[in-house]
């Protein structure tokens, strides 16, 4: 990981804050809001392809605290819903980058979880085991998270990347974050949405009857780069691979795309030929996108 070179037309999110093209702005929202603010619940919008993923993880990778990011989409489109076990088990699978982050972190959150019925914590990892008896309680789980938090004098960040499929489950996850809102200090709640609408709706931030009405949330938007910026973005992509593109290309790049960096980045990954440097990755979906526009 780490050393790794990350070019600025990569197509996966950017993981680290050296790899993210500017989103200062946005990170210090997160950084005065996170670990100034202690604010509890914090939602991230924006467009498709405009940046959330990236943004959020450049952000954890700065973090002396210890932090989980789930995909919720990706359960979603992989176990067809998001049933609270398979909610569960992504968050456990979350802690295995624990591993990584220190051998004393990751035995004491392992000693945190010990207690928790419906967990087991075995030398490779914590997996949920069930019996006819138990039921995966997931304040339970977020209880043990959050007394670890408090005896090792911690924050845990826990982000549901794209939190409106959270809509899909057995289970009112609007309703058990107003309860850890309400009850636990030491965890805060980052979701971020592609629609602001949907996201809205899920939480249902303005409807008296639902259980987070009244609960302040902290919401911060991911918007589109301005022309300045985005050429300024495409041209250092194309410095970073040697390749010269006239001014009048960059100009109708951003007239077409917008200043959406998921696109750019797009463009200049397929113009700079960065697919057929990688070997073996297939990209014809990433092609078909581009043509369409
Ligand atoms: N600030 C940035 N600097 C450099 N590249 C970026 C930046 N933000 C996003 N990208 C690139 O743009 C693309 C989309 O980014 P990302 O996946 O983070 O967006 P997203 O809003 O989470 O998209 P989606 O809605 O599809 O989940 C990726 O290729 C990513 O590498
Ligand atoms: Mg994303």
């Amino acid at each position: 990981m780490g050393g790794e070179l990350v070019m600025l037309f990569s197509v996966e999110p950017k993981t680290t804050r050296r790899d993210l093209y500017d989103r200062e702005v946005e990170l210090d929202e997160l950084r005065n809001s996170v670990l100034r603010g202690g604010d509890k619940l914090i939602a991230v919008y924006g467009i498709r392809r405009i940046g959330k993923t990236s943004l959020v993880r450049a952000f954890l990778s700065d973090l002396l605290q210890p932090y989980v990011l789930v995909d919720v989409r990706q359960i979603y489109f992989i176990d067809g819903n998001v049933n609270v076990g398979n909610l569960v088990r992504h968050i456990l699978n979350g802690f295995r980058e624990f591993i990584e982050r220190g051998e004393r972190l990751w035995e004491s959150l392992k000693d945190a979880l010990r207690g928790i019925s419906w967990v087991r914590v075995g030398a490779g990892g914590i997996e949920v085991r069930l019996t006819r008896r138990s039921r995966i309680d997931l304040a339970g789980l977020f209880n043990a998270i959050d007394e670890w938090c408090w005896r090792n004098s911690t924050r845990f960040i826990l982000v549901f990347d794209e939190a409106q499929y959270m809509r899909f489950s057995n289970v009112r996850y609007d309703g058990v974050l107003a309860w850890a809102y309400d009850n636990l200090s030491n965890i805060t709640f980052i979701v971020t949405g592609s629609e602001v609408g949907v996201l809205r709706d899920f939480l249902r931030i303005d409807d008296p009857e639902a259980p987070l009405y009244g609960r302040y949330i902290r919401e911060i938007y991911v918007d589109r780069f301005s022309r300045e910026v985005s050429l300024d973005f495409l041209r250092r992509g194309f410095t970073e691979l040697g390749i010269n593109v006239n001014v009048g290309e960059l100009d109708e790049v951003y007239d077409k795309l917008d200043g959406i960096v998921g696109w750019l980045t797009l463009y200049g990954y397929l113009r700079g030929g960065i697919d057929k440097l990688s070997t073996g990755r297939p990209w014809t979906r990433y092609s078909v996108m581009v043509l369409s526009w």
